[in-house]
């Protein structure tokens, strides 16, 4: 009987440690694309500050490095990783395609933004900024939520 009460105890110690490892693991996930969306926040806020100033060079680098954090959304929105302080809605993984397109959506803007300031060409700057920020917006329209899950 001792030793069938060791035996639960165990397991369930066992399964508490692997759920709260998952749950680790998944903090660390989230953590990492938020991380990544303030990358994005930075970068456009750099970009916007750029434009005022005419500062080609700068909208041209902040611009690159939103393409290349635009490659890599789908993968920093694992399956499954919806457990804790996450604003990632279930139409992430509902509408998987959906997302990924979002993603290359925004990775387009910022590449043709980059181009129009490789151009100088301050017209064309403007409208894709614009295009850029709708880029952001609709994705969090559509796959974003207003509050944070916890
Ligand atoms: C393909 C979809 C998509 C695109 C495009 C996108 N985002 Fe996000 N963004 C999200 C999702 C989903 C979240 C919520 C992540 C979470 O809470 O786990 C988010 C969260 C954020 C956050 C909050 C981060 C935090 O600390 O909670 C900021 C800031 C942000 N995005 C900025 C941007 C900016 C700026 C752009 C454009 C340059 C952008 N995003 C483009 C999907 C997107």
């Amino acid at each position: 009987m001792v030793r069938g009460k060791f035996i639960i105890a165990a397991v369930i110690s066992f399964t508490t440690l692997l759920i709260s490892s998952q749950v680790f693991a998944q903090a660390d996930v989230i953590e990492k694309r938020q991380q990544a969306m303030k990358g994005n926040s930075a970068d456009a806020k750099a970009i916007k500050a750029a434009v005022e100033s005419k500062d080609y060079a700068t909208i041209e680098t902040k611009a690159k490095d939103i393409m290349g954090t635009a490659e890599k959304i789908p993968g920093l929105f694992p399956k499954g990783s919806t457990a804790g302080k996450t604003k990632a809605t279930a139409a992430i993984w509902e509408k998987s395609d959906d997302f990924a397109k979002a993603a290359k959506n925004l990775g387009k803007a910022a590449s043709e933004l980059a181009a129009a300031a490789k151009a100088k060409d301050d017209a064309e700057i403007g409208v894709k900024v614009k295009a850029l920020g709708d880029a952001c917006g609709s994705c969090h329209k559509a796959f974003r939520a207003e509050k944070y899950a916890e």
